[in-house]
């Protein structure tokens, strides 16, 4: 290492700090010590012997996130730690994430596999340049990390409170359409971001724009258990505030259709909770002139209250936005019900709705036993005999009437069902599985069971 540390600016990270005065930045002690976060690590903390943390850029309700040094490449990066912060604090060597309550042992324990899983996830798969770059995933101080490329620059929150007036669509369009780009890319391996809102949007110098902060995405469905959603007002969807609600890529188009709505208005929409009771969202153009009306009714569809009647698809909200710029198939509407409180005597409406792969977007109803493979004159979900890891009959799936719970049987295909986490299911053995629960099969047949 050819670093000397004694004089590393924990500020600007250059090497000309000296007798506690940076000659470069002009930063001294007094401004090093003083705090404008608690709980977070201090600057100086080395983690995994070669990040060498500076200042706080932000802390949220999942995380923090710093500046730092790697001193193996010798390059700026900034670190995400999760840290939960409505249930976690710091032990007495103020580095250790420690919980507040015992009892909420679990809650950790999954928060952390989740997150591990889903950068590891981003890491491996980013194929797209406005997906901030992951360089490295770790654990440390009983929680998880990862470093990142620095980012020059300022976020797009910041960016429109400078504005003197809200953005044209032209330049609105400049900002989102990576995002958009990016999203797509990200849903594809069933990664929704869950908390696009414009400070997380990150525009940086040289004039390429990146998605950032993952804390909170989530591969998989449904939230069922302890809700550690920290929402973002205005952004976040119905179905961000209750666990009846499926998520899915639905989710995300809301909060970039909220998004959008605030470059163009300068307004945030109401919150869904309120809309849901009483909608006062207003069309963009009753606050600024200009706004082309293709896009007004995109915003409008995007921001529907409930995921029904909202494009199910970051896809179709960008074709129906930009037109011009179309590049991806849209994918086939859903018709679906509004959903209503469900009662015992009710009768359900049991179906199964493809999240991604072949058939997302598709609904199935699941009437007697439905099946599904490649084989044309024993499925009733056909698959073209090309896709791959789908067997001639794959599986089938019934509604079990006495226990309410669907049923998912692998019948003995060659590369096997996963559950939405991932996990084979054994063969030829029912798996039960409640509303909102799914399973995937072949390389990205994403399903979920609803009733
Ligand atoms: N890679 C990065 N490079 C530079 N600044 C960053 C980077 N990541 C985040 N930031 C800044 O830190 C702020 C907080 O980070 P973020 O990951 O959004 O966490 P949270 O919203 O949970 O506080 C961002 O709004 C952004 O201004
Ligand atoms: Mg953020």
């Amino acid at each position: 290492m050819r670093l000397n540390l004694d004089t590393i600016c924990l500020n600007c990270f250059n090497p000309l700090y000296k007798g506690g005065y940076c000659a470069n930045c002009g930063c001294d002690e007094e401004t090093m010590k003083a705090k404008d976060y608690d709980d977070v690590l201090a600057p100086g903390t080395l983690l995994r012997g070669r990040y060498l943390l500076g200042k706080t850029l932000g802390k949220g309700g999942f995380g923090v996130t710093y500046a730092g040094l790697d001193l193996i490449n010798e390059r700026k990066i900034a670190i995400k730690e999760s840290y939960i912060s409505s249930i976690c604090g710091r032990g007495d060597n103020h580095r250790q994430v420690v919980l507040r309550d015992r009892s909420q042992e679990q809650v950790l324990t999954d928060a952390k596999q989740r997150f591990l899983k889903e950068i590891s996830l981003l890491k491996e798969n980013r194929d797209n340049p406005a997906i901030i770059q992951v360089h490295d995933v770790f654990e440390e101080n009983s929680t998880v990390y990862y470093a990142m490329e620095f980012l020059n620059g300022q976020d797009l929150s910041k960016k429109l409170k400078k504005a003197e007036a809200p953005f044209t669509w032209e330049e609105t369009a400049k900002y989102m359409e990576p995002v958009f780009l990016a999203l797509i890319s990200l849903h594809r391996f069933n990664i929704w971001h869950r908390d696009i809102s414009p400070d997380n949007i990150f525009l940086c110098e040289d004039g390429q724009v990146r998605l950032i902060d993952f804390g909170s995405a989530r591969t998989g469905l449904l939230n069922r258990s302890f809700d550690i959603d920290a929402v973002k007002k205005g952004y976040a969807p119905i179905e961000q505030y209750s666990e009846k609600v499926m998520q899915g890529t639905w989710t995300d188009v809301y909060s970039l259709a909220a998004t959008v709505y605030k470059c163009l208005t300068g307004v945030t929409p109401p919150g869904a909770p309120e809309r849901s009771r009483r909608d006062e969202l207003r069309e963009p153009s009753s606050y600024v002139e200009g706004i082309p009306a293709h896009v007004e009714s995109a915003l409008m569809k995007g921001l529907e209250v409930y995921p029904e009647y909202r494009y199910q698809t970051v896809a179709e909200l960008k074709c129906a936005l930009f037109p011009d710029h179309q590049t991806i198939p849209l994918a086939d509407r859903i018709v679906a019900d509004k959903p209503e409180e469900k009662t015992e005597d009710k009768k359900l409406n049991v179906r199964i709705r493809g999240l991604a792969g072949f058939y997302a977007g598709r609904e199935f109803p699941v009437e007697g036993i439905l099946t599904l493979g490649r084989r044309e004159d024993s499925c009733d979900v056909v698959y073209p005999p090309y896709m791959p890891g789908v067997s001639s009959v794959h599986c089938n799936i019934r509604f079990d009437e006495q226990k309410k719970l669907c049923v998912f049987r692998d019948l003995n295909s060659t590369y096997g069902s996963r559950d939405l986490g991932g996990k084979q299911f054994l063969k030829g053995v029912d798996i039960y599985l409640n509303d909102g629960e799914g399973f995937i099969i072949g390389d990205d047949n994403v399903f979920a069971v609803l009733f």
